[in-house]
């Protein structure tokens, strides 16, 4: 089949058709000819979510609990002039923001199937989409300008219902890549399944007629302990990290088309959490003889319920489980990425240079757009600049605020130093740099200044959907390749003495 397909259409024309045929069979669906829809006739559909399945009364329900700390805006780089020439409009949904929307949510168990692994990922670490990104290089990215969700069903209405207890307008498919929610076993056992997620998401926190505000945090995780046949949910949780210094990114418009000029800025948010009050319990008890008993015991006291121990028979760490997610949502993390220090011990060992990326917003998750997002998703994700980086050199991308923490630290003089020399070649917003394990910059270039000689305009981009070639060489990858590798001939000479 995939041979006739190749015949009929070509090499190019396939590569569009299987880039739209999510499910791989071949067939495009409505839902899968939805996003070039919208790209040619310009119109979003809203559509309701469907309706949820009827509750199953003789099914488990459980409590989810959501905590929320508003983002504190101090935090938000546009604080230090007092928001100086922001409209206080722009900001009221977010200062309005204080408390979650739904603080406790009481839900079925059966709901949560849509976590379930498929019979042919139930290998441990082996990731998942349960919602796949619609996104590719011929859709381009979503409108800013939307305010209502549209439908979905499954896991979207899961997620849907998850997030709107934090906020009333969730956006489960982000505007910008990778969109979507990946998950992948982490434990089996006999019964059960621990089941690490990850999910990208966004808000819209203003209404019309104010114009639109969008609120990223960097990434949903968490896991789900969940029996095989879901009828049974022991532990939920699903919060936003906070452990780096942000951890959200947000935009707002001045205007509502596309064109309209926009506001970028990145904040913490200490505490966005949903968790499990308990382990999901029967609605109606039943004994031996299928009769209806009270859930109080004579007392008047709930009926207290005893689970059993799970015994996981495989198992992957956590941190293992995560970095298989991450992986699959930014193919860039094939090659890993050290804490900023621990870049420079490893360089040393294994007498490699130090490939350094200083940003002002984090690079692998969404909490922050620009040229960070440019990167990861053309150049640092392309099979060649990937090999040389795995082959010669040991890569880190760090924070300007957390190497300004470094440097201020005195006690630890070479970290200090190593900063120092890092923040004297910085530029905003996004540094590339290259070094000697002893911390010297040999080479370095501009994101900005990389992507203006390299990459293609997003009008470029939409203007060559259509002519969309295999003679398409990605300029920028060549470029990135040659930046490498002026490094790699800069240090010749110190690597070998
Ligand atoms: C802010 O909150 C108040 C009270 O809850 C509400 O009436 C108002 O519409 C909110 N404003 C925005 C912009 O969300
Ligand atoms: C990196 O190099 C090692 C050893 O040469 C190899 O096993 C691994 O597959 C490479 N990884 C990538 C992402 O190229
Ligand atoms: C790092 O090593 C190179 C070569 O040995 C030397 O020229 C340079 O001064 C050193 N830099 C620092 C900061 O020590």
């Amino acid at each position: 089949n995939q041979e006739t397909a190749l015949k009929s259409l070509g090499n190019e024309g396939l590569f569009l058709f299987s880039s739209l045929d999510t499910d791989k069979d071949l067939y495009i669906s409505p839902e899968e000819f939805k996003p070039i829809a919208e790209k040619l006739t310009g119109v979003t559909p809203v559509s309701d979510f469907e309706e949820e399945e009827t509750l199953d009364p003789n099914g488990e329900t459980l409590s989810i609990v959501a905590k929320f700390q508003p983002l504190l805006l101090e935090t938000m780089t546009k604080s230090k002039d007092g928001f100086l020439g922001i409209s206080h409009v722009a900001l009221s949904g977010l200062r309005n923001w204080t408390a979650p929307a739904t603080p406790v949510s009481v839900m079925s168990a059966k709901q949560f199937k849509a976590f379930l692994p498929p019979k042919n990922k139930l290998e441990l670490g082996d990731p998942w989409w349960i919602i796949p990104s619609e996104l590719n290089i011929f859709t381009g990215y979503l409108s800013n300008n939307r305010f209502k969700p549209s439908g979905g069903k499954n896991a979207e209405i899961l997620i849907h219902k998850l997030l709107s207890m934090f906020h009333p307008r969730p956006f489960v498919k982000t505007r910008f890549a990778p969109q979507g929610a990946v998950a992948c076993v982490q434990a089996i056992s006999e019964f059960y399944y621990l089941i690490a997620l990850r999910i990208h998401a966004e808000f819209q926190l203003n209404e019309p007629p104010d114009f639109p505000f969008w609120f990223s945090p960097a990434q949903f995780t968490g896991h789900i302990v969940l029996s095989r046949d879901s009828s049974h949910v022991r532990e939920f949780k699903l919060f936003v990290p906070n452990k780096r210094s942000l951890n959200v990114d947000m935009e707002w418009l001045y205007g509502a088309s596309e064109s309209s000029s926009m506001e970028v800025d990145i904040g913490y948010l200490p505490q966005m959490e949903l968790e499990s009050s308990g382990p999901s319990i029967p609605s109606v008890i039943h004994d031996e003889n299928g009769n209806v008993l009270d859930s109080r015991d004579p007392a008047g006291e709930p009926v207290q319920f005893v689970f059993e121990e799970i015994r996981w028979q495989q198992e992957m760490s956590w941190e293992e489980a995560a970095q298989k997610l991450e992986v699959a949502m930014y193919p860039f993390k094939k090659v890993s990425y050290l804490p900023f220090t621990q870049a420079f011990e490893r360089a040393k060992a294994e007498k490699k240079l130090v490939h350094s990326i200083l940003l002002w917003g984090a690079l692998d998750d969404q909490s922050w757009p620009g040229s960070g997002r440019t990167l990861r998703e053309t150049v640092l994700e392309s099979s060649p600049v990937l090999a040389l980086l795995n082959e010669s050199f040991v890569s880190s991308w760090s924070l300007v605020k957390e190497l300004e923490e470094l440097q201020a630290r005195r006690q630890d003089k070479f970290s200090s130093q190593l900063a120092a020399l890092h923040l004297e070649k910085y530029n905003f917003p996004v540094e590339m740099m290259i070094c000697l394990p002893n911390g010297t910059v040999i080479h370095h270039i501009n994101a900005n200044y990389f992507l203006d000689i390299t990459s293609m305009k997003p009008e470029e981009v939409e203007s060559s959907i259509f002519s969309f070639s295999s003679n398409f060489e990605d300029p920028s990858t060549a470029t990135y390749l040659q930046f490498l590798k002026e490094g790699l001939q800069r240090a010749k000479p110190f690597l070998q003495t």
